[in-house]
């Protein structure tokens, strides 16, 4: 080999190759430049949709003109705060969850908060039961939906390994997570499509957009979902129905076993209240049509994470942080159990 065909590996600086290839090292460097570009003006798209951008404004959605919004799992957490949220914009809202107690607390606080109408339903979504899903339809019937909220989810007390899941409890996370959303989809789309006028919000995971070891099933349901949303994002293009994942990291709420807000862990109340204001902005999920993450530091992990992660080492990571997570849960469970 002659000494010309190695010099390529011997350049002192790089601007060596500047000087004794200039269409190389110009190429090089233009290529290097719009690499660098389009991934500045991506964060940059990012930021402006996190802290600037509008969402739509949910009067679209019939907002203040006897509108009905449905909210799943709606006592508690995440849920609880869009009932009320949806409320105080002006829409009726139907909230469905097990316990009646709890129902008739928040319609009641809603009630006395905001002049809109509110009815309650009880079910149990764990049992996936045809007969309780015809009474949530014969309630439903005769109101205009024109929002609903898919937020009902279980996850696992505690981070498991699939082998050690109890298939009930499996069961229950694919018919709380998954068959409820078709479900409950399936009763009142048909009717917004016909109305031209419809928002769906699916409350998705960040564990949806990338696996979570020994949070298996919930994980996957929570892929379901991405998927699932953005076919739907693409059938009902045009024809006024919006549905929207809304893909959710940490927050404070009973399922997150999350106490006291932070940085990435907002309180319910702050967090639905940037959702209802960024409805139709990517934020974080830019480049994911139908997808949303929209609170800012939520937002920015996603952009970072989905970008720039080695899935292979985030896999591992994820891993390793439930690992720990679990063997915490149980120290402190039998730290309970000795206290009794
Ligand atoms: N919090 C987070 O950090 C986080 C992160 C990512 C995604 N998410 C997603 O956000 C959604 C809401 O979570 P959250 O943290 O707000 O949960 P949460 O505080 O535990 O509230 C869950 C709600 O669902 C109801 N519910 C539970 N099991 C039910 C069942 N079998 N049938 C009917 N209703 C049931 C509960 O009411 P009853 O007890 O009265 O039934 C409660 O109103 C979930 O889809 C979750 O996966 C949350």
């Amino acid at each position: 080999m002659s000494s010309h065909h190695i010099r390529p590996m011997l350049y002192a600086r790089p601007a060596d190759i500047l000087t004794e290839h200039p269409i190389v090292g110009l190429s090089l460097a233009a290529l290097g430049g719009i690499v660098l570009s389009f991934h500045v003006l991506r964060l940059v798209r990012v930021l402006v949709q996190t802290y600037l951008v509008p969402g739509v404004s949910l009067k679209k959605f019939g907002a203040g003109k006897g509108a009905w919004a449905v909210v799943t799992g709606a006592t508690d957490g995440i849920g609880r705060e869009f009932a009320l949220q949806l409320a105080g914009k002006g829409f009726n809202v139907f909230i469905a969850s097990r316990s009646a107690d709890k129902l008739n607390a928040v319609a009641s606080e809603i009630e006395g908060k905001y002049n809109v109408k509110t009815k309650t339903h009880s079910i149990d979504f764990s049992s996936n039961d045809t007969e309780a899903y015809k009474a949530l339809e014969t309630a439903l019937s005769g109101l205009e939906v024109t929002v609903l909220v898919n937020n009902v989810g279980k996850s696992y007390e505690m981070p498991t390994n699939f082998v050690e899941h109890a298939l009930e409890e499996d069961e229950a996370i694919v018919a709380i997570n998954i068959l409820s959303v078709i479900r409950v989809t399936k009763m009142l789309l048909p009717a917004m499509v016909s109305g031209k006028k419809g928002l769906i919000l699916n409350i998705g995971s960040f564990s949806g957009a990338f696996p979570s070891p020994m949070l298996s099933v919930y994980t996957g349901s929570k892929s379901f979902l991405q998927s699932w949303s953005q076919c739907l994002t693409t059938e009902l293009a045009g024809t006024g129905v919006r549905v929207e994942l809304v893909n959710t990291y940490f927050v404070v709420s009973n399922l997150s076993k999350i106490r006291r807000p932070s940085i990435i862990a907002p309180t319910a109340k702050a967090y639905v209240r940037t959702v209802l204001g960024k409805i139709g902005v990517p934020c974080g999920s830019l480049g994911r049509p139908g997808a949303m993450t929209p609170f800012w530091s939520h937002s920015i992990g996603d952009w970072l994470v989905q970008g720039y992660a080695p899935k292979g080492w985030l896999l591992g990571y994820i891993n390793n942080m439930h690992k720990d997570i679990r063997r915490r849960a149980i120290r402190k469970a039998e730290r309970l159990a000795k206290q009794q």
